[in-house]
């Protein structure tokens, strides 16, 4: 990615840092307004990350991530958790729709339902989350508010490999952000958002550069 600064973000990626190789094929999974999916859609067209996006998976029928890939042209499949009795039943119509379009790696961009083995089993160590804070620190819902109720002076996001564990599985990037007095959840997510948008298609060329 252009100009990652090496002291905000880990780590440092090269400009030059996506392969020749084949695009990887992503399916995204999101649950709301789809900023995150929006980003990795984008650092695709700006040839930044040598990837397509096969599907969107979405749970909530509102989720303006919908709308996103509609724009983009990028198929929207809605699974609606609503309508399983239990996690393992979703997460099998879940993989089963990665799989149908050829799905080799599966982003969860603010995706907000715990996965099941049935879901890590399908994509065993190609499955990544971004979460906003710097982990191990805040894990789990409302992190950004439990950010600013710790009193902490840098928080950030980071993109990690997703394990059973919730937000716990092997990091791949982080990025710092400020927390200033005035912020509120809204301004400070605002900020940790933009660093999102910039670590999260870099994380995902990494990782698959790894593979390759
Ligand atoms: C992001 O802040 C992400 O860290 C969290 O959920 C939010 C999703 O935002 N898991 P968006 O839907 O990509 O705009």
């Amino acid at each position: 990615m252009a100009s990652v600064s090496p002291s905000l973000v880990s780590p440092f990626i090269p400009t030059d840092s996506h392969s020749s190789s084949k695009p990887v094929k992503l399916g995204i999974m999101a649950s709301g307004s789809g900023s995150n999916f929006e980003a990795v859609a984008q650092a695709i067209e700006d040839g930044q990350l040598n990837a397509e996006i096969q599907v969107l998976i979405y749970n909530n029928p509102d989720a303006y991530a919908a709308v996103r890939a509609d724009t983009r042209n990028v198929k929207a499949v809605l699974i609606n958790h609503r309508e399983y009795k239990h996690r393992e039943e979703l997460d099998k119509q879940i993989v089963e729709t990665l799989l149908a379009h050829g799905v080799e790696w599966v982003i969860m961009a603010g995706w907000m339902r715990l996965v099941t083995q049935v879901l890590i089993d399908a994509f065993p160590k190609k499955m990544i989350n971004i979460h906003p804070s710097l982990l191990p620190s805040f894990k789990g819902v409302r992190a950004i508010e439990q950010a600013i109720k710790a009193q902490v002076k840098i928080t950030g996001c980071t993109v990690h490999l997703v394990s059973l564990e919730m937000d716990s599985g092997e990091i791949i990037m982080q990025a710092a952000v400020p927390v200033i007095p005035e912020d509120t959840p809204e301004t400070l997510h605002k900020r940790i958002q933009i660093q999102e948008h910039r670590i999260l298609p870099a994380a995902i060329q990494l990782v698959v550069n790894s593979y390759q």
